[in-house]
């Protein structure tokens, strides 16, 4: 039968979306948005030893690696053409302490990582965090002094941190702890310090979120919290504040912008690009990596299918990258083609 073509088009007059989609060719050529692998930054967890690779039951499929065996995943990253990584060390709770001292430690976990990296995979880029969480006793990611997370105190801190990795050879520093003022201290140090080639991307919004669930398990920060870090992250309610704070990141020199986490807060990615016009990038963190692989486990959602959807509905808001523990699994997809 043939459809009632002159009911529908007195409706629609000539437009009819569905002629661009009506073959795999004409799909193709209309396609606006698309992943490649230079998109995919590989978020790792490093711990001390060495041949460790450890599984942590709430990330399924994500491991702690030992430097070693890191430095054979950043081979298999590079030779995939995933552009860079982004480190996070689960150090011994000895080493833990108030202020996160650990930080400050040239030959720490972190730097150790970095410098076996760049020696062994030169052409992959490092990217570092110098929020003080994986180093101090209460899993804040700045100093505690009372009940308040410190903030200029914090920030020194930080930028020694910072000078240290640089000198480790990262190529991009990544403050996490949401402490006001820190990308220009930490580009004023970096400069004094002869390191005008490392680069910031601000985590510029980091909002207070019940995603990062899983990410405190593979750090054991988890058991050590005490209290929130809302007075510090973002509330999730506010958009103009991220804005503004974003703002901020940018007048003080951030090279790069990022959003945390990804998908719940697309429209923040949307708005730092179309404000600022820096290289935006968004965390799939890893609450939202865990919902996609449980799902998938149980067999209710096609997870592959969901991942390849999630990485490009990131280009389509505006973003340059997406930082993802999805990255191997989906540079490997992509390679496949
Ligand atoms: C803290 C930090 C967090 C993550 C990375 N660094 C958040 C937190 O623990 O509060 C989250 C990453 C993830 O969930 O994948 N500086």
């Amino acid at each position: 039968m043939q459809d009632k073509t002159h009911l529908v088009d007195e409706i629609t007059g000539h437009r009819r979306m569905r002629r661009n989609r009506k073959a795999d060719w004409t799909r193709r050529l209309v396609q606006e948005n698309r992943l490649t692998v230079d998109d995919l930054i590989w978020p790792v967890f490093i711990v001390p030893g060495s041949n460790i690779i450890e599984p942590i039951p709430a990330m399924p499929g994500v491991n702690r690696m030992s430097v070693d065996r890191l430095v054979e995943a950043a081979k298999e990253a590079a030779d995939l053409g995933i552009p860079a990584i982004a480190t996070f060390p689960n150090i011994e709770m000895e080493l833990r302490d108030e202020t996160g001292s650990n930080a400050l430690e040239a030959n720490n976990l972190i730097n150790q990582a970095t410098i076996a990296v760049k020696k062994a995979v030169p052409n992959i880029g490092m990217i570092t965090d110098v929020a003080l969480d994986p180093f101090t006793s209460h899993g804040h990611d700045g100093i505690l002094r009372g009940d308040e997370i410190v903030n200029d105190e914090t920030v020194e801190q930080v930028v020694r941190a910072a000078i240290l990795q640089a000198e480790a050879g990262s190529d991009i520093i990544s403050p996490s702890e949401m402490m006001d003022g820190r990308i220009g201290a930490i580009r004023r140090g970096l400069d004094a310090a002869g390191h005008q080639n490392v680069g910031i991307m601000a985590y510029a919004t980091k909002f207070s979120s019940g995603y990062y669930g899983p990410y405190r398990e593979a750090i054991s920060t988890a058991g050590l919290l005490k209290g929130d870090k809302n007075s510090y992250y973002i509330s999730p309610a506010n958009g103009m504040e991220a804005i503004r704070d974003a703002a901020l990141d940018v007048e003080e020199g951030a090279d790069m912008l990022m959003v945390k986490p990804g998908l719940p807060y697309l429209d923040i990615c949307w708005r730092l690009k179309e404000n600022f016009g820096l290289p935006t990038f968004a965390y799939q963190v890893s609450g939202e990596y865990t919902q996609i692989k449980a799902a998938a486990m149980n067999g209710w959602i096609d997870g592959e299918r969901v991942m390849m959807e999630t990485l490009l509905c990131f280009k389509r808001a505006g973003c340059d990258g997406i930082l993802t523990y999805f990255a191997i699994e989906a540079a490997r997809k992509l390679a496949k083609g």
